[in-house]
């Protein structure tokens, strides 16, 4: 790995995982640790918890756990490298990278290039001042309406009308002209001279989340065109993956409950002003999957606010799309529209703060917006309505709100609920087997791999145990191990090391030897009854896989019959209990 231990440890240190994880899921004291429902799996009441002492989170319903790395790496879905950089973010560290083993990207030029575009930023908020065409910029300003406050809020600057007004201030350093370049300050002709690419432009800095300038929008002051020139895609500007002003919103508020995600810089920039100062924009194109996850991070709400013609019906739609498979449990995606001509710079200064955040109340939530354009989209065609919504619905991961969705469009269809739709069509929820199917034994804290700790470390919980012969039936890696395991502590009162010693020599050794380190986080008196409880959820796994096969038979065996009619009455009574 190319970052130091010593870093990975310090920053762990640094970190408080209780505060860290109750940003994003609000904790409640319980006893020693603190615990709420588990955001990585849906559940009514809290079985997750987390430890300040031993800086770790454990969640008794799916298994899931780790420390404060993991947690960003499960929660925000990062690499372990981007989780580094989030968590050194988050307490202003830099990352240091060791020599010689291959660094992600060149950090020399990348310094550089804050370096310069964060000089490039002050030079323009310097020509607003200072430039001989100021007074027309302030002209145009006054006319768009922005205060002082909020020029300076979000550090709005001015392109001066030439070819070479930020070029020149770096004539004699030749490799910061070539920077200027790489971060797309200039543009280069086919003969080799260089000019500037920003010229005579009200110019909005585009920050990244630890407010680093990595990019410019310019609009022309008046009709010219392009409307808006953006910086190109450099080493440290990918637009599908920044969103204008998210930096600003996270200077006023720590936390936010909901954040509204709107078209354009002006219209973020005016609503700030106006005091609905939770507003970004995606950058000229439609809303990426990895926008929408740096919002949710941040917020548990994102109101998508479009104009209410049909090119902001579409935008709303594939933002929908793109939105689906990203929810978790809590997460709430809303869409407003606007009326006709208006977005939300000029909606804001006609109606003001209090109008327009009642807009915001009463945009339409997922499953309205869903059903409305769908119905609208196919009338009374229910057939075809059904099949769209289903392919939609099966995208989501999320649960509660899935069956929230099959519910919903069991209703339309006439019928009584999403579990007759469900039996109609063959429609699995799948997520409660999916996080383990896909994940098997490598992943961080499944059941399986719990079931193996706590038999491991505790070999006395499988004395005695009764044979388990749905477990070879489940197609999962490592309940192979499990089942070895099993029938070896079945009749032998065994410790742990005499345990790991039968397999020395072994190809499990290895994995073994880690999984008898891992601090499990289940207290002893507890381990006995965790240990029932994994297995019971690897039963029911076998339980609903087994009824997944069957279910897909076209024709069925009278024995079949049996089993799949027992299955769906089990099935329906561990979802009635749940
Ligand atoms: N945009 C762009 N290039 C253009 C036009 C628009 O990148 N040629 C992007 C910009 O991010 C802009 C957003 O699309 O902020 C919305 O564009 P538009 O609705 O045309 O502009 P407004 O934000 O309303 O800007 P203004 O009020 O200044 O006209
Ligand atoms: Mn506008």
């Amino acid at each position: 790995m190319a970052i130091p231990r010593d870093f990975i440890n310090e920053l762990i240190a640094r970190t408080d995982i209780v505060e860290l994880i109750d940003h994003k899921v609000p904790l409640k004291k319980a006893g020693k640790n603190y615990s709420a429902c588990c955001p990585f799996h849906s559940e009514k009441s809290p079985s997750f918890t987390v430890s300040q002492d031993k800086q770790f989170y454990h969640c008794f319903g799916c298994g899931a756990h780790g420390n404060a790395i993991d947690f960003v790496m499960e929660y925000d879905r990062l690499e372990f490298l981007d989780a580094i950089d989030e968590l050194a973010g988050q307490h202003g560290l830099e990352v240091p990278r060791e020599q010689g083993t291959g660094t992600r990207r060149d950090e020399g030029l990348s310094r550089d290039l804050y370096q310069l575009m964060e000089e490039a930023s002050l030079y323009f908020q310097h020509q607003l001042k200072a430039d001989t065409d100021k007074q027309k910029v302030v002209d145009y300003l006054e006319m768009r309406g922005l205060s002082d406050d909020v020029v300076k809020h979000f550090g709005i600057g001015f392109a001066p009308d030439s070819w070479d007004g930020l070029l020149s201030r770096y004539r004699s350093n030749q490799d910061a002209q070539d920077k200027l370049l790489t971060a797309g300050m200039v543009i280069a002709k086919d003969n080799g001279r260089r000019y500037d690419r920003f010229r005579d432009r009200l110019m909005f800095p585009i920050r990244d989340r630890r407010g680093r300038v990595i990019a410019f929008g310019g609009r022309v002051l008046g009709d010219g065109t392009p409307k808006y020139l953006n910086s190109p895609e450099t080493p440290i500007f990918h637009k599908g993956n920044e969103l204008y002003g998210l930096y600003e919103l996270k200077q006023k508020h720590r936390d936010v409950d909901k954040i509204l995600i709107v078209e354009g810089y002006m219209d973020v920039v005016a609503l700030a002003q106006f005091g609905v100062d939770y507003a970004v924009a995606s950058l000229g194109t439609s809303t990426t999957a990895e926008q929408l996850q740096l919002l949710l991070r941040n917020a548990h709400q994102v109101v998508c606010c479009y104009d209410g013609d049909n090119a902001g019906k579409d935008a709303a739609w594939r933002a929908l799309e793109t939105a689906l498979p990203l929810l978790k449990p809590g997460d709430q995606i809303k869409f407003m529209f606007l009326p006709q001509g208006e977005d939300p710079d000029s909606m804001v200064r006609k109606i003001g703060k209090t109008a327009f955040e009642a807009l915001i109340e009463s945009a339409q939530n997922l499953a309205d917006f869903l059903f409305d354009t769908l119905a609208q989209k196919y009338g009374t065609d229910k057939g075809n309505l059904a099949k769209q919504a289903i392919a939609l619905i099966e995208k989501v991961q999320d649960t509660v709100l899935q069956n929230l969705l099959l519910e919903n469009l069991a209703h339309k269809l006439g019928m009584n609920s999403g579990e007759d739709l469900k039996k109609k069509i063959g429609f699995n929820t799948k997520v409660s087997t999916q996080p383990l199917a896909k994940k098997g034994l490598k992943g961080r804290g499944t059941p399986l791999r719990l079931a193996i700790a706590l038999l491991l470390q505790d070999p006395k919980v499988g004395f005695g145990l009764a044979v388990q012969p749905a477990l070879k039936h489940i197609k999962m890696a490592g309940v192979d191990l499990l089942i070895t395991l099993l029938d070896i502590t079945r009749t032998q009162q065994l410790s742990s090391a005499q345990l790991l010693e039968e397999f020395r020599n072994k190809p499990e050794h290895g994995t073994l030897k880690k999984i008898a380190q891992w601090e499990h986080q289940v207290a002893d008196a507890n381990v006995l009854q965790e240990f029932k409880k994994s297995l019971i959820w690897l039963n029911n796994q076998y339980i609903e896989q087994r009824y997944q096969e069957l279910s897909l038979k076209q024709t069925h065996t009278k024995e079949e019959k049996v089993q799949l009619s027992k299955l769906i009455s089990i099935i329906k009574n561990a979802r009635n209990t749940k």
